[in-house]
């Protein structure tokens, strides 16, 4: 493929010199046009977005420095040329401050332009190269707003997309903050429904005897309190998709309800005869375990069935570690930019103890613990270990525990032993399922020992005067 001709823009008063480069440089390909004065560069920049801009700094009246600072930001991808006079290294340098690209100083050989011209557009090529490149890598690694790169999430995308095309219904399941929701609705944004609704409903958030007229509507009259005809949930989902969030707090009556719908694809407003038929997509979510619940009797099998037509599991977070330095960039990123900061990063040694925390909490915990992070960091460049709450900082990077991490500048002994004995005395409680007694004959202590270190270790550490 051959690439298009750059277009290209000089700038001088001095007609010959002007006049000859200009020639040359056709004869390198470029398309060039040609401004005596800064006021005519000005015309020309605004009328057409050239490729390179090549301009004297010294111009009478418009100088070249106010032609260079108009077309730099008018045109951020612009490569900008400046033409020096001899001694005036400090006007090039301001130059390169203000955007241009480099710098060539009078008198010179056409060859030392042209090798000063090719390195800056090698140099942009790059540039967009590489922004090119993060670009499709962050392609990869996301799926309609879900980030991860580990193997279950690129897995869940391939999923997500498949089921995307079909209307079958999906029962989502995953522990609390997983991303359940942001699944269904990105299954709901890539399927051919997208442009009709997605509607929610929180089977958990709305009390039981609402719930019924929240889904199918109801009529005028139909309990106290109904005034008017109402739409449910269902009918605003029509040709859309129904989001049924924890779906495993539905009651029983509820549930052959529901399980009608599925199967006919028709119901009827609460106090009312009359049948709506209703093309709708359903998509639910759990985070208890329903076929536990199918085995207890608190479930409907069939229901559970009907609804759990494809699978989607969202693995937990810590099942999943490599996604967290991924995530963190992006809610920096966001929470960054929404709270108008520059761009954040975040040191590797915070980054270890985020990466050896266990998130009960998964996806959305992290995201809580990053935006605390960013305040407590008040302005800083980069977040610090310290930025960290403290069950966070006091988590030991997974590597350090055996081979401990030293770094050059030393390290905080008394906190980092700390960080080992709590770590230890929560493994031999979470072992003995909280009992303390238990727990200290496995850590060889004795319990009151335990329970002194433990409550000493869980109060926040005083704050740093
Ligand atoms: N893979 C991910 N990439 C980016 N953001 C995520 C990801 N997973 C979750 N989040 C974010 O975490 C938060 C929680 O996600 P979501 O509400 O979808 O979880 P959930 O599984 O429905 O949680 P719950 O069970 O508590 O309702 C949201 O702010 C969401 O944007
Ligand atoms: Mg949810």
């Amino acid at each position: 493929m051959t690439e298009a001709p750059k277009h290209l823009l000089i700038v001088d008063d001095e007609a010959a010199l002007r006049g000859a480069i200009a020639e040359r440089l056709v004869d390198h390909g470029f398309v060039v046009e040609q401004a005596a004065s800064g006021e005519e560069a000005l015309e020309r920049l605004a009328a057409f977005a050239f490729d390179v801009l090549i301009t004297d700094l010294r111009l009478p009246g418009i100088d070249g420095r106010q032609v260079l600072d108009a077309a730099v930001e008018r045109y951020p991808d612009l490569i900008a040329i400046v033409i020096t006079g001899f001694g005036t290294v400090k006007d090039a340098v301001e130059a390169i401050k203000q955007g241009a690209s480099d710098f060539i100083t009078k008198p010179f050989q056409f060859d030392a332009l042209m090798h000063v011209l090719g390195s800056a557009m090698e140099q942009r090529r790059l540039r967009t190269e590489n922004a090119y490149l993060r670009s499709q890598l962050e392609q990869r690694y996301r799926f309609d707003g879900i980030i991860g790169r580990s193997a279950p999430m690129r897995e869940l995308f391939q999923l997500l997309e498949t089921v995307a095309a079909t209307s079958s219904t999906v029962l989502i399941t995953g522990e609390t903050g997983t991303g359940k929701e942001l699944a269904a609705r990105a299954i709901h944004h890539n399927s051919p429904r997208r442009n009709n609704r997605f509607v929610a409903l929180n089977c958990s958030a709305i009390p039981e005897t609402l719930l019924e007229a929240e889904l199918f509507g109801h009529v005028r009259g139909a309990f106290t309190g109904a005034v008017a005809n109402r739409q449910g949930r269902l009918e605003q989902a029509h040709r859309g998709t129904l989001f049924l969030d924890e779906v495993g707090t539905m009651s029983p009556g509820l549930q052959v309800k529901l399980l009608r719908v599925l199967q006919e694809r028709e119901f009827e407003r609460v106090g009312d005869s009359h049948t709506v038929k209703i093309d709708v997509r359903v998509l639910a979510a759990t985070h208890s375990d329903l076929s536990r619940m199918v085995a207890e009797g608190t479930f409907r099998e069939d229901l559970f069935y009907r609804l759990n037509v494809i699978p989607v599991q969202l693995p937990p977070l810590r099942d999943r570690r490599e996604d967290i330095p991924l995530l963190v960039q992006h809610f920096l990123e966001r929470l960054g930019t929404e709270a108008g900061r520059p761009p954040v990063t975040v040191s590797q040694e915070a980054l270890r103890r985020l990466m050896a925390y266990p998130w009960p909490g998964n996806v959305r915990q992290l995201e809580n613990a990053v935006e605390r992070a960013l305040a407590f960091s008040k302005g800083r460049a980069q977040l610090e270990i310290t930025d960290l709450a403290p069950e966070i900082q006091n988590q030991p990077a997974a590597a350090e525990s055996l081979d401990p991490w030293f770094p050059d500048e030393g390290i905080d002994f008394d906190r980092y032993v700390e960080a080992v004995e709590l770590s230890l005395i929560r493994r031999s409680l979470e072992r003995t399922q909280g009992n303390k007694r238990q727990a200290a004959r496995l850590l060889n202590l004795k319990r009151t020992t335990l329970i002194e270190k433990l409550k000493r270790l869980e109060s926040p550490p005083p704050p740093k005067a």
